[in-house]
């Protein structure tokens, strides 16, 4: 059974030649594959035959929109390598190499009966990396990736906030894809707004019924910070579930390796500083840890230094930790605390040798 057939009857009985065209081309490709030469030939050439100007446009051009406010409510990017290094806590990465596997082989799971895995829930703090991990996913399925913009798809207006999520489906539909719904607690904020209770059983509604007919050749990514905003028939329809949580010590320390890469830097060949770095920065997620470092390289260029300074590191963790209540004091008890040598702690700060000197016998007195 050719999964390809099913959409491609579907796509005849709507008049959506872009989609029996999309997935003729996959059947095609599937039967060449398969040794079914004479078939595929005939397939490819129907396809070619009927092709016109307007059909090859990308199916993916005509976005759905907002009526009420007539803005698009996706985006549309095509992957591309963007050098960008991800690192996850060995479950995560176990997890989503499984996921990827596991959509390469579907089409030998599915003639074998068994359902795939295509819809994925991320979850996790802020900057734990479930963006980057959508785009990544992307580019190694090479499928395109399709954002919903969320804010535009929640409307004022009664009843069509379930009729945009309707058309973005159907926009998704269209062509093998990633609809990638970030931000997806978004939905669920309609219970607190002006809207009434009918509307978000409308919108679940709406939700679980497109969930429930997506296509097998692609994926859904919804992605969060509030899961327990979810409603739970929702959160049951995602095949895997997976939380990001903030980095363990071995992979911060990788993420360490590679952010310091940003420029040249005085502490890399010391083993000590490393690891210092990688305790204090325990519970930091990869994305601020990113911005840590970016602060530190900025300003020692700023200051006409040519390389990044463990110092300005330190101080910059420091101040990422203690955003209020800064004093030069607690700082350079950080600093010392830290491993900084005094002489750095007294140039980074402009303090006095001696005030280092009191700060230091200080730390000290009090039981290090
Ligand atoms: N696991 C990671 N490995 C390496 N870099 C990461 C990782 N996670 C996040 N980053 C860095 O942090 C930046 C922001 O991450 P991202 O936007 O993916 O986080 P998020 O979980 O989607 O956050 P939010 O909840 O705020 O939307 C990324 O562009 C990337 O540079
Ligand atoms: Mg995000």
């Amino acid at each position: 059974m050719f999964p390809e057939l099913l959409k491609i009857i579907e796509g005849g009985l709507k008049n959506d030649h872009q989609k029996v065209r999309n997935y003729s081309i996959k059947l095609a490709k599937y039967l060449d594959e398969n040794g079914e030469k004479i078939v595929s030939r005939k397939v490819s050439q129907l396809i070619e035959k009927n092709t016109t100007r307007t059909a090859q446009l990308d199916s993916l051009t005509a976005k759905p929109f907002d009526n009420e406010t007539r803005v698009e409510t996706v985006d549309v990017s095509i992957p591309t390598e963007t050098g960008e290094e991800l690192f996850f806590n060995d479950f995560t990465e176990q997890e989503v190499n499984e996921f990827l596997q596991s959509y390469a082989k579907r089409d030998l799971l599915l003639r074998r009966g068994i359902e795939t895995n295509n819809r994925l829930l991320l979850y996790g703090k802020p900057g734990t990396g479930k963006t980057s991990l959508a785009r990544f996913i992307s580019l190694q399925t090479g499928l395109p990736l399709v954002t919903a913009r969320l804010d535009g798809i929640v409307s004022s207006l009664l009843g069509s906030t379930a009729k945009n999520i309707r058309k973005v489906f159907e926009y998704a539909s269209k062509q093998p894809c990633i609809l990638f719904l970030d931000e997806f607690d978004v939905l669920a904020k309609i219970r607190d707004d002006q809207h009434e209770l009918g509307e978000l059983k409308r919108v679940v509604n709406s939700l679980i019924q497109n969930i429930d007919s997506f296509a097998p050749e692609s994926i859904l990514i919804a992605a969060t910070n509030h899961p327990q905003l979810l409603d739970s028939a929702v959160w049951r329809r995602f095949d895997m579930k997976l939380e990001l949580e903030v980095p363990e010590d071995n992979v911060r320390e990788k993420l360490i390796n590679y952010f310091s890469k940003i420029m040249d830097n005085d502490f890399s060949d010391n083993q000590k500083k490393v690891h210092q770095v990688v305790v204090s920065t325990k519970g930091l997620s990869p994305d601020a840890i990113k911005t840590i470092f970016n602060t530190a390289a900025k300003n020692c260029l700023l200051q006409g230094k040519d390389t990044l300074l463990y110092s300005q590191l330190i101080l910059e963790l420091f101040i990422y930790l203690t955003p209020i209540d800064f004093s030069e004091e607690k700082a350079s008890k950080f600093m010392i605390d830290n491993l900084v040598p005094q002489s750095e702690v007294s140039n980074r700060l402009s303090l006095s040798m001696r005030k280092v000197r009191s700060i230091y016998k200080e730390v000290k007195y009090n039981g290090q």
